[in-house]
């Protein structure tokens, strides 16, 4: 999962509607929300949806129904915003029909694309009525008044105040009907100005939410029925605080504090930088049974020469270092990775040294991307590109030892008897999907009441995207 993903719309109906509910759903204005990219978007939408909640707003799956459209886009490949343009090409066709049949479409764009582009998706694209960035999305049933009354808004400002303390907290039902793992969201912004990345220009410099923001909503969803919360951050490992014992706390304290929740059976957290796995985090893996052993922990590429030319500020054999450090601390770590093929200047021997450190690490999974030029970045205005052809030849032979590393991982499970987290419903009835601790899924005989346990299977059998598993009855339990 990451930032390439293109996720479906977060927030879901609840699947069971009571009589109330069927009326405030029938008399509501109804929102689609299209999440793109990686996992803090779609975190945003649900807080989106939750800010139009407030404003009378239910979200709805089917796009038909909907009186407000919001693309959540994402802006880290070139692609991204392409896509988004041409959604919004095929978006101005329906509202144009529904004016037609004088029904109302409003049309919003949001995330890291709104940010970038600003007034320029109003001038490309005249059927949009709001364009709100990432750091202003509470102020968006404002902006759709505003947008209703006549006149088009672009709200990306860095907003002085605080977004999170302006949202209405999630309500229980929406929380449950999102399911038992949850995003929370703890950090956002990069200041690590990699040369090829336009984060720290769409999200802005790093931004630490405060500790007890985060219990509190930590709390919330707990209560609700979440049995998983995954901390989320650009740079989540530069997460900071001040704790309420008064010393400044880093990632490692807040998840020591998270995971004495009752309830809160297990944490995660992502996307990390190589220079800010302290040691206090390290020990985080050694000591919580709830801190999952699984850790996406980018390098981008293995020659030291181009680490340096894309300012990752570290070199390879410290990479190996570090995970040596953190496998000693837990053993059983699965680790993520992402890369870039054909940065700026990349020769085969650059690239024969990714392949080493790949060989090197044995990832259990990974994200592999050909260098894409980002107006803006630094990397933009190197002029060795590398030609698309060597691009596409060294992204598939980096991909075919990607997935056969990620292939080996999942036949090494088979006959481990281990905690699976249930989840959802599976495809075929009498299944249900879980969540093994290294984010694998695993098909297994329950039911789906059982949905929220823990419970002990044994791993049986490999699929080409999923695990096959049967219950170790005499160790069941949640
Ligand atoms: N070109 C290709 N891949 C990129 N990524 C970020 N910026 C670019 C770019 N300009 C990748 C990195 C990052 C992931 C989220 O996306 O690998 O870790
Ligand atoms: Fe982008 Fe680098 Fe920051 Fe990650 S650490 S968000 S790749 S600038």
């Amino acid at each position: 999962m990451n930032e390439h993903v293109t996720l479906p719309a977060a927030p879901a109906a609840p699947a069971a509607l009571g009589a109330d509910d069927a009326a405030i759903r029938s008399n509501s204005r109804k929102v689609f929300i299209k999440t793109y990219g990686c996992q803090m978007n779609v975190y945003d939408s649900t807080r989106m949806g939750d800010a139009l909640a407030g404003d009378g707003y239910v979200t709805t799956e089917d796009m038909g129904e909907a009186d407000l459209i919001l693309l959540n886009t994402c802006h880290i490949r070139e692609k991204a915003a392409d896509k988004v343009y041409s959604a919004l090409g095929r978006l101005r066709d329906m509202k144009k029909a529904r004016a037609a049949e004088g029904r109302e479409l409003m049309i919003g764009v949001a995330g890291c694309v709104a940010q970038a582009e600003g007034e320029e998706i109003l001038r490309r694209s005249p059927a949009v009525d709001v364009v709100i960035g990432p750091q202003t999305y509470h102020r968006l049933p404002q902006a759709l008044k505003t947008a209703r009354a006549g006149t088009r808004v672009v709200d990306t400002e860095y907003a002085v105040e605080d977004k999170f303390e302006h949202l209405p907290a999630t309500s229980k039902a929406q929380i449950r009907s999102r399911g038992v793992t949850a995003f929370l969201t703890v950090q956002e912004g990069c200041d690590k100005f990699c040369t090829f990345c336009v984060v720290p220009y769409t999200r802005g410099s790093e931004v630490s939410r405060p500790v007890s923001q985060i219990i509190d909503e930590a709390k919330r969803l707990v209560d609700a029925g979440v049995r998983e919360v995954t901390l989320l951050g650009q740079n989540v490992n530069a997460w900071a605080g001040e704790g309420p014992d008064g010393r400044n706390w880093s990632l490692g304290d807040l998840l020591y504090t998270l995971a004495d929740i009752p309830g809160l059976a297990r944490l995660r957290y992502t996307t990390s930088h190589p220079r800010d796995m302290d040691d206090k985090l390290i020990d985080a893996h050694r000591n919580l049974r709830s801190l999952m052993p699984y850790l996406h922990l980018p390098v981008q590429a293995g020659s030291d020469r181009i680490l340096k030319a894309m300012n990752r500020r570290h070199t390879g054999a410290e990479y190996l270092r570090l995970i040596e450090r953190i496998r000693a601390a837990r053993p059983d770590i699965a680790m993520s990775g992402d890369f870039i093929v054909g940065f700026p200047g990349e020769t085969d021997r650059d690239f024969e040294d990714t392949l080493k450190i790949v060989e090197e690490v044995n990832y259990a999974s990974a994200f592999s991307f050909k260098y894409s030029t980002r107006p803006g970045t630094p990397g933009a205005d190197l002029t060795d590109q590398v030609p698309e052809e060597v691009k596409t030849e060294r992204l598939e032979r980096l991909q075919t030892l990607l997935l056969k590393q990620q292939a080996d991982f999942a036949t090494s499970c088979v006959g481990k008897t281990i905690d699976l987290l249930l989840e959802k419903p599976g495809r075929m009835p009498g299944q249900v999907i879980g969540r093994s601790p290294w984010l694998q899924s695993v098909n297994v005989d329950a039911k789906t009441s059982q949905i929220g346990e823990i419970i002990r299977v044994r791993i049986i059998g490999t699929g080409p995207n999923s695990l096959f598993a049967e219950p170790a009855e005499s160790l069941m339990g949640s």
